[in-house]
């Protein structure tokens, strides 16, 4: 078993990389430092984290607003903090919009992911050896036939510019252990959800519309069947992967509840109705499905056998439990979505990250 002193987590204040964050520094196994690197683009939020800075101090979390784009920076602070094991989640990872600002796609999700291989690579030659885990999605391997099984030989075939920008950057870090001898492993994992996820994003807008009563639309067919997996299941997959799983491998990570849309949303209003003791006819009535004019309805269902096998990892939560954990905590934090909603955050940054005040949070 492999031990790191000190992590680099790129977009740790996203959504996954923030609940990485939490569940390492919460782990008996863990005595080390995070470097959480973040440009803190329109989806990251260092509030979301504020705890974990009082709780911890800068022994063990400390902040870098960077770009991955910027390699000296990149090579600054890898030499700063003796960075030996990096986890690379920083992405634009908005997969409607990828349609419609495609550059930034490809220069964060593939110049990013080659400038941080290449600082990676430069840093650990002739040092003890690091690990760059970089994390990827499902959606490399595009929909499926109901009744395949994706795994981890299955060919790749993105659709948006957001998976096709994250396939180029799996096989940059692939060509990186093949041509370089840089240690990597790469996981695609299903759909996330859980606490601390933007509230635009379907659960999280489903909740959080249910419980102010407004309208529930949810975009895509009816029999759009997709995978969902717990954030932290997510996340302790990825840590056993760090600290056990085969270098130069990939391992697909899933939560093995391929639902459709219908289900899903039936789902969230069982789950709210007895959160909030109410009908969950209350809550249905207000889904509106909002087609988005594929021609044929997504599916994936994600095989994560070898994951299973090889690293003992099973999912914590069946889709019930975590439907209940993410309700429970959208309903006893209702000022961090307001905080996002009003913009709240955005100007905190503005107000503490104008460059005189950069380098006084580190
Ligand atoms: N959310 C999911 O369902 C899911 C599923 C599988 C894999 N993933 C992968 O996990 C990673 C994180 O996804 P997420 O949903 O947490 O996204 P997110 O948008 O919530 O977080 C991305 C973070 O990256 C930061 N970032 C963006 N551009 C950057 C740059 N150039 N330099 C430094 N930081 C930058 C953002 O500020 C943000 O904090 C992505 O790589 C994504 O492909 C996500």
């Amino acid at each position: 078993m492999r031990s790191w002193n000190t992590i680099m987590v790129s977009g740790g204040a996203g959504f996954v990389g923030g609940n990485f964050i939490r569940h390492i520094l919460g782990k008996k196994e863990f005595a080390g430092r995070v470097i959480n690197v973040d440009a803190l683009s329109h989806t990251g939020n260092p509030l979301s984290l504020r705890d974990v800075e009082d709780a911890h101090g800068t022994k063990r979390y400390v902040f870098e607003r960077a770009d991955i784009r910027d390699r000296s920076a990149m090579d600054r602070i890898l030499n700063t903090y003796g960075v030996e094991c990096i986890v690379h989640f920083a992405a634009e990872s908005r997969i409607d919009s990828s349609a419609f600002t495609t550059s930034d796609f490809i220069t964060t999700n593939i110049n990013g992911t080659l400038t941080l291989l290449q600082a990676a690579r430069a840093w650990w030659e002739g040092r003890r050896e690091g690990l760059f885990h970089h994390v990827s999605t499902a959606g490399v391997y595009g929909s499926t036939e109901a009744h395949e099984l994706i795994s981890e030989d299955s060919p790749y075939n993105p659709s948006a510019p957001y998976v096709a920008s994250k396939a180029a950057s799996d096989h940059l870090a692939r060509a990186w252990f093949r041509t370089y001898g840089t240690p990597v492993t790469i996981s695609n994992a299903s759909r996330n959800y859980g606490p601390y996820h933007f509230p635009e994003e379907l659960i999280p807008l489903i909740i959080t519309n249910a419980l102010s009563e407004k309208a529930l639309p949810v975009f895509g067919r009816k029999d759009d069947t997709r995978d969902w997996l717990y954030v932290t299941d997510h996340a302790e997959a990825i840590w056993r992967i760090l600290t056990r799983g085969r270098i130069g491998e990939s391992y697909n990570i899933s939560g093995e509840n391929a639902l459709k849309n219908t289900e899903l949303v039936q789902h969230i209003s069982r789950v709210l109705a007895r959160a909030t003791n109410r009908q969950e006819k209350d809550f249905a009535s207000l889904i509106t499905f909002v087609e988005d004019g594929a021609e044929s309805p997504l599916r994936s269902t994600l095989g994560c056998d070898k994951i299973k096998k090889e690293l003992s990892w099973k999912q914590a939560f069946n889709l019930d439990q975590g439907l209940e954990a993410t309700v429970r905590w959208y309903l006893d934090n209702q000022a961090w979505v307001e905080e996002i909603r009003s913009g709240e955050y955005l100007r905190w940054i503005e107000k503490n990250f104008s460059k005189r005040k950069e380098r006084k949070l580190l």
